[in-house]
């Protein structure tokens, strides 16, 4: 007879029991699905390094966001392709630009549907950058002004929540105080608290035509050795007056997501980036890993280091995958 009395394995024995005491459960509510909108008609147009993933004509963004709303999909958020690009992001808060027509369009078709825009100006600027250029600097207030006016005509359009992503200093207080000016107290503001210069957003870049001309981004977005300075940027969206707290990219940052947790009562979200997804995809297409399972394990991975919201090219199939 054995002196063991400890046995972890006798819950491990079948699925069953192995469900009965999971302590990590993806829903299809905790995703949200990332969409691009472009100029034009009827366009349909992938992104090579994103399989599955499309540049959408404002008429096909509205059929996609409809499909995906029928397949479990209860948020998107969304990003444009303006058709022209210039030095101040007009077409960042254009009261016709994409991204506001594309809100108008999915807001019409699935009223339901809870749409997060994305407010930066990389998109809509000739150089890539998120802000204003004087002398190859991004100005950080001269920046602020043209971010909360974003902000608003994305409200103004039908947006349920507003998602800073420029990391410039001060941006959650500026578009807070603009939306609240303009009536729009109501409307949520998810910060990209704590968003890490990457090399993981490279696809992205092909997909909204927005890599810089000049330069990078290491001057706003944070150093990826830094795990305190998340802290300091995340406490100071808490003070603006964010809703919701983000950690870009996801796994590979799983300890930020895990010490925010413990310190920040808000909700939670992870953005698994265009990067995280393209590797997935790449070695799935050679045969090397079970694209399922990876998924997966990802996606339980994010919400375990205590993500309750998870931004991800992959939604669809997770919430798939989740009721086969
Ligand atoms: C806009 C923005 C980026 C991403 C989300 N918002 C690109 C960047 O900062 O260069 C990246 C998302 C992804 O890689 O999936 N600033």
């Amino acid at each position: 007879m054995s002196d063991l009395i400890h046995r972890p394995r006798r819950l491990r024995r079948r699925e069953p029991l192995r469900a009965l005491v999971r302590e990590t459960r993806l829903a299809r509510e905790d995703f949200v699905l990332p969409l691009f909108a472009c100029a034009g008609e009827k366009v349909r147009r992938e992104i090579s390094s994103m399989p599955g993933v499309h540049n959408l004509s404002v008429d096909e963004i509205a059929r996609e966001a409809v499909a995906a709303y029928e397949s479990g999909v209860r948020s998107v958020i969304l990003f444009g392709l303006p058709e022209s690009k210039d030095e101040t992001a007009s077409g960042a808060y254009a009261r016709d630009g994409i991204v506001q027509q594309a809100t108008g369009a999915i807001r019409r078709e699935v009223p339901d549907m809870i749409i997060v825009a994305d407010a930066c100006l990389c998109e809509y600027t000739s150089h890539g950058h998120c802000g204003v250029i004087r002398d190859e600097e991004v100005l950080n207030d001269e920046t602020l002004e043209l971010l909360a006016r974003t902000a608003v005509s994305q409200a103004e359009a039908g947006a349920d929540i507003i998602a800073p992503s420029a990391m410039m200093d001060g941006q959650v207080g500026a578009i807070r105080e603009a939306l609240d000016e303009n009536g729009f107290e109501h409307i949520a503001v998810m910060s990209y608290a704590v968003k890490y210069a990457s090399a993981f957003y490279g696809p992205f870049r092909e997909a909204a035509d927005s890599a810089p001309a000049f330069g990078d981004r290491r001057a706003y977005q944070m150093d990826a050795a830094n795990a305190r300075e998340a802290l300091r940027e995340a406490e100071l969206d808490f003070t603006e007056g964010a809703d919701i707290l983000m950690v870009k990219p996801a796994s590979v940052y799983l300890d930020i997501l895990r010490t925010l947790r413990e310190r920040f009562d808000l909700p939670l979200a992870a953005y698994h980036v265009s990067g995280e997804y393209a590797m997935i995809k790449a070695a799935a297409a050679k045969g090397w890993i079970d694209e399922r399972r990876v998924m997966l394990e990802t996606l339980t991975s994010i919400k375990r280091a205590g993500a309750d919201i998870i931004i991800t090219y992959y939604a669809r199939e997770a919430i798939r995958a989740l009721s086969e």
